[in-house]
């Protein structure tokens, strides 16, 4: 397995350049095959399941071309399959945005039913209870989910749950329907916004994204564009607390603030400083203590459920106790075992974890067990002197382009051990 080996202690100071969100391209990706001719994406971030996303679409038949590091062109007009191959689609969760875009192209879709981070539980019901509202039905079998439509027809739904993952699949089955369809309680994360954005620079009708009542007046064309991905507000967040935690000087460029504002509100509060401009953040850490916080983790414009672990990594080293309230998954504490490992003081009932700072904690090796979580313990070794090593990094990779490089420009001691590479290191030590 490969690994990340961290020296910390050493403060991040510096620039660092976000990269495209992963959670708009992954819809924004499968939305493309919906337009007549090719789209040109741009800020296109270059993680791994951005790559798994363009190697279904090539294997399904659509043409993709490189155009530069981060621009990508897509022309979906040789796609004539609608089956998604199962072990690509498997391995990620946000391959389900194939059954609304193969829905609206093809009035049929078969997928497998979604991988990716296991937070607990992650049902998708109301993905298909939108499916089905707008005239489709659906057999699962072997893994399967095999959708299909007559015509796909305007219809009205209430989401029982606040789902980013099923108002964005609700937007992309409904937007070549026949007639008007009303999203009501729907998700208003700006990567919903911008692939409403998106669909609407290719001639479509979606008014509302944003708020909690979407209207999509289905369209019978939709043609190629050119179209840029909004900053990563995560990755954003990610290295904003990792410059608090190494009590560095951290200037984060390609920002939009609107985005961060819950992010830069919660370090605010435990005493940093951050420094508001029109597309960067400085980000201040202090040698102090920091102050304690408590966290509830809400749907946008809640405080974010993917911050969450890397702000626990943060309050590890706060003085007095915080707790956290994970108000969306059932389990999004996996990764406190692994801090534990580091010395932290942390107790987890249900969805809250308290935690009892402590002066420091200390280099050790870990395992991510998710995307977020293995974030956060990279954020807790760049803050703890001695070396801390990070197995199944695959998750980090998942959603952060180049974050070796970018902390090493940094100034972190950070180097990434491929399984090779590893072993011989497991001789040595
Ligand atoms: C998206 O996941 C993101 N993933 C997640 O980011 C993010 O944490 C989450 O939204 C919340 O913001 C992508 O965009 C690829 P949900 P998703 O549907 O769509 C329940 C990261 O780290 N639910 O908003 O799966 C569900 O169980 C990842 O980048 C149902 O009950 O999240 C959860 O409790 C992790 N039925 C809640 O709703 C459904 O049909 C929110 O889930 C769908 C969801």
């Amino acid at each position: 397995m490969d690994k990340f080996i961290i020296n910390g202690g050493k403060k991040l100071q510096g620039d660092v350049k976000i990269s495209g969100a992963k959670n708009a391209a992954v819809a924004i990706i499968p939305a493309a095959i919906l337009a007549d001719g090719p789209c040109v994406l741009e800020n296109v971030p270059i993680i791994n399941d951005v790559s798994i996303d363009l190697k279904i679409l090539s294997k399904m038949g659509a043409e993709v071309k490189i155009i530069n590091n981060n621009t990508i062109q897509i022309d979906a007009k040789h796609i004539k399959d609608s089956v998604v191959p199962y072990e690509m689609a498997r391995s990620m969760r946000a391959s389900y945005y194939f059954f609304g875009a193969l829905l609206s192209k093809f009035n049929h879709a078969k997928v497998s039913m979604p991988g990716g981070c296991d937070l607990g539980d992650r049902p998708i019901d109301q993905h298909l209870k939108c499916f089905k509202a707008l005239g489709a039905d659906y057999v699962i079998e072997h893994g399967l989910v095999d959708i299909s439509a007559k015509q796909l027809i305007g219809t009205q739904v209430y989401f029982d749950k606040v789902t980013v993952g099923a108002t964005i699949n609700a937007i992309l089955a409904s937007v070549k329907a026949d007639g008007l369809t009303i999203l009501e309680n729907a998700a208003k994360e700006p990567h919903v916004v911008d692939l409403a954005n998106f669909l609407n620079s290719m001639g479509a009708d979606i008014m509302g994204a944003g708020t909690d009542v979407i209207k999509i007046r289905g369209v019978n064309k939709l043609i190629g564009t050119r179209y840029s991905i909004i900053p990563d507000q995560i990755e954003a967040g990610t290295y904003m607390v990792a410059a608090a935690a190494t009590r560095g000087n951290v200037t984060v460029r390609g920002i939009i603030p609107k985005h961060l504002e819950h992010i830069t509100s919660k370090l605010r509060k435990t005493g940093v400083t951050v420094n508001e401009f029109d597309e960067f953040v400085q980000v201040i850490g202090k040698n102090e203590p920091y102050d304690r916080i408590n966290i509830q983790t809400l749907p946008h414009p809640g405080f974010p459920t993917d911050m969450q672990p890397q702000f626990a990594a943060l309050l590890t080293i706060a003085q007095g106790t915080s707790i956290i309230t994970e108000g969306i998954f059932d389990n999004r504490f996996k990764y406190v075992d692994e801090l534990r490992r580091m010395g932290a003081d942390i107790s987890v009932d249900g969805k809250v974890a308290v935690i009892e700072g402590v002066p420091k904690l200390s280099g050790a090796p870990v395992k991510a067990a998710d995307l977020r979580a293995g974030a956060a313990l990279v954020i807790a070794g760049l803050s703890t002197q001695g070396k801390t090593i990070i197995e199944d990094i695959h998750h980090i990779e998942r959603g952060y382009e180049d974050i070796v490089k970018k902390l090493r420009l940094l100034g972190a001691d950070i180097t990434k051990k491929t399984r090779y590479e590893s072993d011989s290191i497991g001789k040595a030590l």
